[in-house]
């Protein structure tokens, strides 16, 4: 009786055994360092409002509504005659004309001034008396929702005594904590006197690594955390713009902020559904700080320009382009990044670096050069940037694009086109559905290995109906991603996408990392990437489900599999995902251990899991779905026979595991 029903215990919920071969003795394909990185776009308020620590919006009075975000009082003016070339807007604050009047500037910032208790920050702003008589102008941080004693948080005076323009600081430390708060600064009584202000800025001190231009300490540790190879950006659909006008321009985004001009984003109108009329690029997170946050977390900086086409899908007609024999301005801002990033300081661009702060070159290696791109246009186009790229830096690599699809025309038309022009690695973009997801394991095994390599710039899998960054999108994200660590030789770069998104300000879901002001929290796609990231060995080692690749394919029971090995290490490393709702065993055999007597001596294993496949991770409950290590117990592990070691796992359904085994 004990056996029957054990039995049909077991044959309810163990499927039949697999077995999954990985064959030691036979590295393949070295890994490369870039294989998993960030796609870093400007949307869902990533930068201005987000990764950008900036807490003042329109903060050089340049967006097209020169007031948005501000709410003046008293007697304040708009000027256009400032001290900033590419900036040229100030305010003039005046007396009101009362001495019960008051006048000023309050400033909403990104979906509120968000300040914290005890915590520092810095307001700075550029000023001048035009009189030459000493003025005071207040500062504040006021909490709007609150009354009385605790309605002004913080606040300091700043004496401005000088006709010429300034630049005057002081440090804040909030008294309270202010989710919605306000930056409020006023003529201070008696204020017959004029003060002209530019450029009034408000940024935590403690920025990642302390920059003062800097970003959002949490948000930019999330992305060092991944263990990054590679960083693209600055995006996306910006980089083209809604017309060539609104194109992201690198050359707006270098030198001094103060003199950086605002640029629309494309993000603000693009769904009307999801409008955001004050989403501007300040350009304060620029192509220098791109550059720089790219060495500090440890990934190659890939930069992506306009190849002259403007969005192709707002923009049918041809004129909305630029004419192929008018593109030298665009080619040239190609040539110039590439001296900014790496030239001799003694060169136009390689100086400007240096007087931001890196005599050093970025050693730069990748250039994207159109994003989205498709049709007769795009080659038509590339083709001349590719011919001045390789004349003049003939060592750096060209990323070209597939188009918007992941497969059809458009796609089967670009990849020959692509390795016509000799490009060195192919953009694909695909957010798909979880069928997708599922049927794609072996997308990348019968690719042309004499053409560019793969770079998978932007994907997700986009969950049915209301479901976005849920559990199952992730592990299925997971599963897809075993087909492009086996296929290393020509995958050569990944990146989730999009990467950050404000929970009050998003355009597009799902993304990787969600916050809002004063906190963040990764999705589980987000330790897809990590887990990838982190244990991405060094050589692809050959993995076989019953002979055949373990890509989801029919009797393989939905599992997906990799393996690689580290050199470094010594540890050979089994991804696994069961993408089934059953659990399934499966033999981990590792073989091709010739040395005689090399037993595995140590295993560890790391599981992704949720008990409801449509949870998410959110502001409220962070760690609903988090990874989880644990060593094995080696105890239990046989010895090598026949140069194989076999460890015998028990899948649980719906789960992604991370296996080291070493000697
Ligand atoms: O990531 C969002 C958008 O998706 C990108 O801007 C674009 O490249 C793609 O269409």
């Amino acid at each position: 009786m004990l056996l029957a029903s054990l039995g049909v215990g077991l044959a309810m919920s163990l499927s039949a055994a697999n077995v999954l071969t990985v064959n030691t003795a036979k590295p393949g394909a070295p890994i490369q360092p870039t294989m998993y990185g960030l796609f870093f776009e400007d949307i869902n308020y990533a930068a201005d409002g987000g990764l950008y620590a900036e807490m003042v919006k329109n903060r050089s009075f340049e967006f097209p509504q020169n007031l948005q975000g501000w709410t003046a009082f008293g007697n304040v003016t708009l000027k256009d005659d400032g001290p900033f070339e590419r900036a040229p807007h100030y305010v003039r604050l005046a007396s009101a004309g009362h001495r019960e009047k008051h006048t000023g500037l309050e400033n909403e910032g990104f979906f509120g001034v968000t300040y914290k208790k005890g915590e520092k920050y810095r307001f700075s702003v550029w000023a001048r008396s035009p009189q030459g008589k000493s003025a005071k102008l207040r500062v504040e941080l006021v909490n709007t929702a609150s009354m009385g004693e605790s309605h002004v948080n913080a606040k300091k005076h700043i004496t401005v005594d000088s006709p010429e323009w300034k630049k005057y600081e002081i440090t804040l430390t909030p008294e309270e904590t202010c989710a919605k708060g306000r930056l409020r600064v006023f003529l201070a009584k008696p204020d017959d006197v004029t003060v002209d202000v530019e450029h009034l800025s408000l940024f935590p001190v403690d920025t990642w690594q302390g920059h003062e231009n800097g970003l959002r300490k949490d948000l930019a540790q999330k992305l060092a955390d991944l263990k990054p190879g590679v960083f693209r950006f600055p995006g996306g659909c910006i980089v083209e713009g809604t017309d060539l006008d609104s194109r992201y321009q690198w050359k707006n985004t270098v030198g001094p902020v103060e003199n950086r001009p605002v640029n629309e984003n494309r993000w603000h109108y693009t769904f009307p559904h999801r409008l955001y009329p004050d989403y501007y690029q300040s350009g304060g997170l620029g192509f220098y700080e791109y550059f720089l946050l790219s060495e500090e977390i440890g990934a190659e900086p890939l930069p992506v320009l306009s190849v002259g086409l403007a969005c192709q899908f707002q923009n049918g007609e041809e004129s909305a382009h630029v004419p192929v024999d008018s593109l030298q301005p665009y080619i040239d801002d190609a040539l110039d990044l590439i001296e900014f990033a790496n030239g001799d300081t003694s060169s136009t661009w390689g100086a400007l670096r240096a007087s931001m702060g890196h005599p050093e070159p970025f050693n730069l290696k990748f250039i994207g050069i159109g994003n989205e791109q498709w049709g007769h246009e795009y080659p038509e186009r590339l083709v001349h940037f590719v011919k001045a790229l390789r004349a003049k830096y003939p060592d750096i690599k060209i990323v070209g694009s597939s188009g918007p699809d992941s497969e059809g025309e458009q796609f089967d038309y670009l990849w020959p086109e692509m390795k016509r022009l000799g490009a060195d690695l192919v953009d694909e973009h695909f957010y798909r559905p979880e069928s997708w997801f599922l049927a794609q394991g072996n997308r990348y095994d019968n690719y042309d290995r004499k053409g560019p390599k793969v770079f998978a710039g932007e994907y997700a899998c986009h969950g049915k109906g209301k479901k976005w960054n849920h559990f199952n999108a992730a592990l299925l994200e997971a599963a897809f991603m075993t087909g492009l660590e086996r296929n290393a030789d020509i995958v050569h770069m990944a990146t989730y996408a999009p990467l950050f998104a404000h929970v009050e300000g998003w355009q597009w879901r799902p993304d990787m990392i969600w916050y809002d002001n004063s906190a963040s929290f990764p999705t589980a796609s987000y330790y897809v990437q990590q887990l990838y990231a982190a244990n991405k060995g060094t050589n692809v080692l050959p993995a076989t489900l019953d002979g055949k690749p373990a890509a989801g394919n029919d009797g393989q029971n939905g599992l997906f599999a990799s393996a690689v090995v580290d050199k470094n290490t010594g540890e050979y490393i089994v991804k696994v995902a069961n993408t089934s709702a059953e659990e399934q065993t499966l033999d981990i055999k590792l073989s091709g251990l010739k040395k005689k007597g090399q037993e595995i001596t140590w295993g560890s294993v790391t599981t992704l899991s949720c008990d409801d496949p449509d949870a998410d991770n959110s502001l409220e409950n962070p760690s609903r779905i988090v990874p989880e290590e644990k060593v094995l117990d080696a105890s239990g592990f046989g010895k090598v026979e026949k140069g194989v070691f076999t460890y015998p796992a028990k899948l649980a359904p719906g789960t992604f595991y991370v296996f080291k085994f070493k000697s």
